[in-house]
């Protein structure tokens, strides 16, 4: 397979299109059989419920070449479980889990030739979306709905790739008690976008979010979540309701349990706590596993021992070792990859 002429390893985040998505539409109560299109652009009416009342979802995965030449997904089963879990939440109709994940199968190798080669240091992102395309005018939710999966090929997702972050604490709450912050809703984005673009005017990588009920634990950033390795080695992450269940720190607690033979804990954290930890770092699909430098609270600073130049150990383990699951370096637990071809 030709691959497509890319600078691939400096490749960043972003949107390049490729030749092929995958389609679906809900009408009259079903789903359709969903095929692969060439189009990448979306006609809607202008009173569209996506339009209107923000009716939409997406999720976000990515595809891998192994070591061995073989292409792969990681864990795309929880991707499909948790957009149906958002979806219900959202009052749009699931689309069916077996389905989402014979999808991503196919719309990956219909793109082949974008997918970033082994050691590029990049990879396919998938981009799941569902979304309410009739129109409604009183608040409701649609009846019609597009499913829509395209690939982009990226690198990092924080520009200079993998150099520690600096972070602050944002006065801006993310997620309401009982409200939507668990589910991977587009308003919780759209509802971050003043806060991301305040947090770089003020020369920070991203906003760290506090519970909104108390503003005294630590929760999740606008787009991963929050793991801290304490001075006797154990990975610590915070429990909350209102935060994304990310696959990557679920999966990242495993590798620190099974693999690395580390303590792991899931529990609230005090912001007063930042101080105690040796490292820092946000997990998640697009972010890996980036480091975090420091995270700064009102002109407090909160300086890492790892430093602004290099990973902490503890999280360069967890990122050797999750990065090499996904590349095919390193056995996989049982049902985590999902070979392509
Ligand atoms: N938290 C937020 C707000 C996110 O947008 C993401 C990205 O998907 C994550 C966490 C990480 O989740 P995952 O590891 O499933 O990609
Ligand atoms: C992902 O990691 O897949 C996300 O959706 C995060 C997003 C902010 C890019």
């Amino acid at each position: 397979m030709t691959k497509e002429n890319i600078n691939w390893s400096e490749l960043g985040f972003g949107y390049i299109p490729t030749d092929w998505r995958w389609v679906s539409n809900f009408k009259d109560g079903a789903w359709d059989e969903g095929m692969l299109s060439r189009d990448p652009n979306v006609l809607l009416n202008e009173c569209a419920c996506v339009i209107q009342y923000a009716q939409t979802c997406f999720e976000g995965l990515k595809a891998y070449t192994t070591e061995d030449g073989h292409i792969v997904c990681f864990r795309p089963d929880l991707n499909a479980q948790r957009m149906s879990e958002t979806a219900c939440r959202l009052e749009m109709p699931p689309y069916p889990e077996d389905k989402f994940v014979e999808a991503v199968r196919e719309v990956v190798l219909a793109n082949e030739s974008w997918v970033p080669p082994y050691g590029s240091g990049a990879t396919l992102y998938i981009r799941p979306n569902l979304y309410g395309i009739n129109s409604v005018i009183g608040v409701k939710p649609a009846t019609e709905y597009h499913f829509r999966i395209f690939v982009t090929p990226v690198g990092p997702y924080f520009k200079g790739g993998i150099r520690p972050l600096t972070l602050r604490i944002s006065d801006f709450d993310r997620a309401a008690p009982r409200g939507t912050g668990h589910i991977k809703a587009g308003l919780n984005y759209a509802m971050s976008l003043h806060a991301i673009v305040d947090a770089h005017n003020q020369g920070f990588d991203e906003n760290v979010y506090l519970d909104s009920a108390t503003r005294t634990y630590l929760e999740e950033t606008g787009g991963a979540n929050l793991l801290f390795v304490t001075k006797d080695n154990k990975v610590v992450t915070p429990k909350s309701n209102t935060i994304l269940k990310s696959i990557t720190r679920r999966s990242l607690m495993v590798v620190a349990s099974e693999y690395l033979g580390l303590g792991t804990e899931e529990r609230e954290i005090p912001l007063s706590e930042l101080g105690e930890f040796s490292e820092c770092g946000l997990c998640g699909t697009a972010a890996v596993i980036s480091p975090v430098g420091k995270i700064v609270d009102h002109g407090k600073e909160i300086c890492f021992p790892s430093g602004m130049n290099e990973m902490g150990p503890v999280t360069r383990r967890l990122y050797d070792t999750l990065t090499g699951i996904q590349m095919g370096r390193i056995p996989a637990p049982k049902g985590w990859i999902t070979v392509i071809k």
